[in-house]
């Protein structure tokens, strides 16, 4: 381990020691001083995807929340994630909910936020994307709405309008729990509508070579909102989905004292849940748009499930506040491990394997 790496390591249990959002607080000012683990080696090609015509280095991406103003990108590419999702921005900046409003599951390996997409907007997150040093690797942004918007859809338009020059993907997050009357938006009428909206709004700003367009859905869908959803996705030309956003859900096995705090739950008790909708989502959409896979990804065997059930490319956030930075060097070694012991010559070749032949393969695990 890097001398970097080891004081990372070092500096975990001293953080959970403090109250969840300081800890954040100063984890995002150590990476932005430099002081954040780097890569020195090129990852393997065999863990490279290429998809929407942009190649990513290997398919452990940031998912969306984590570096909400777009401040620490670049950190975490060094790092060795092979994408980063900055957001939710918002078009104006936002306090977001009273505090206390993160809480660490321990005993769940989870968390639950209810922060409400506090964020500096959209012109500051902007600003910084496009001071970024692209060759770095693939920075997506992340959009949403304000809580006291009175046009939900004219926001998402400058969302997209503001954002498509400067970022490699766009993700439309409908499913945040912590915006009122948000995850109304996936209803199919409402999707259609929107999506349909802002494909012409990225089309006006980005006529040349347009950043793919995602939608961001919540795991807890209805059976029948997920079949709609499906085919509202499939015909209004979103470019892939991004499956799940935390649970409103409550496992029964949650054992922490903090398992009753309102907000969206993430980490491992997210895992199964997310697994299944993109098995499902991937089915419903016979495969024809790509799926991030994010939910409770700890570990390189996690993420190759989240693979095999459909997802081109894999994210996560919880895991990494109570295991660090160096798990991302494990997930992608155990990651090119599986494949390689399954004879995937690549994380594309492994997508949707678990959907194909829903019996388990005869290598005897
Ligand atoms: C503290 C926190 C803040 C988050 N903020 C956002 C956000 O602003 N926008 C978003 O789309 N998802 C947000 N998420 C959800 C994550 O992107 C991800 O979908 C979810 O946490 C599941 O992944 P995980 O189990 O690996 O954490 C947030 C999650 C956490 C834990």
């Amino acid at each position: 381990m890097s001398a970097m790496g080891a004081l990372a390591e070092l500096a975990l249990p001293l953080l959970r020691r403090l109250p969840p959002e300081t800890a954040h607080r100063l984890t995002l000012r150590a990476l932005k001083a430099g002081l954040g683990p780097q890569q020195t080696e090129p990852d393997p090609p065999a863990l490279a995807v290429t998809l929407w015509g942009r190649r990513f280095a290997n398919p452990i991406g940031l998912a969306a929340g984590f570096d909400k103003n777009a401040e620490v990108a670049e950190a975490m590419l060094r790092l060795g994630l092979g994408f980063v999702e900055c957001g939710t921005l918002t078009p104006r900046p936002q306090s977001g909910n009273p505090r206390p409003r993160l809480f660490r599951l321990i005993e769940d390996g989870a968390l639950i936020n209810r922060l409400g997409f506090n964020n500096e907007g959209l012109a500051a997150g902007a600003a910084r994307l496009a001071a970024r040093r692209r060759e770095l690797g693939i920075v997506g942004a992340n959009i949403g709405k304000n809580r006291d918007s009175a046009d939900d859809i004219g926001d998402y338009v400058r969302g997209v309008t503001t954002l498509a020059p400067v970022a490699d993907y766009l993700v439309v997050n409908v499913s945040s729990p912590n915006t009122p009357g948000l995850r109304e938006l996936q209803r199919k009428s409402a999707v259609t509508a929107l999506i349909e909206r802002l494909i012409k709004a990225r089309a006006s700003v980005t006529p040349e070579r347009p950043p793919p367009l995602l939608l961001k859905i919540a795991p807890d869908l209805a059976p029948e909102e997920r079949v709609d959803l499906a085919q509202a996705a499939l015909a209004s030309g979103v470019d892939g989905l991004v499956i799940a956003n935390t649970t409103v859900a409550r496992p029964a096995s949650l054992k922490s004292r903090h398992a009753h705090e309102p907000g969206g739950l993430s980490g491992r008790p997210l895992f199964a849940l997310s697994t299944q909708l993109i098995t499902e989502m991937y089915r419903l959409t016979q495969g024809k748009l790509p799926i991030i896979g994010v939910g409770g990804v700890a570990s390189g065997e996690d993420a190759y499930a989240k693979i095999r059930a459909g997802a081109s490319l894999v994210q996560l956030y919880t895991a990494l506040v109570y295991q660090g930075p160096g798990l991302v060097q494990r997930i992608k070694r155990e990651l090119g491990a599986l494949l390689a012991r399954d004879g995937f010559a690549s994380p594309a070749a492994a997508v949707g394997a678990a959907a194909q032949a829903p019996r388990a393969p005869a290598h005897g695990r």
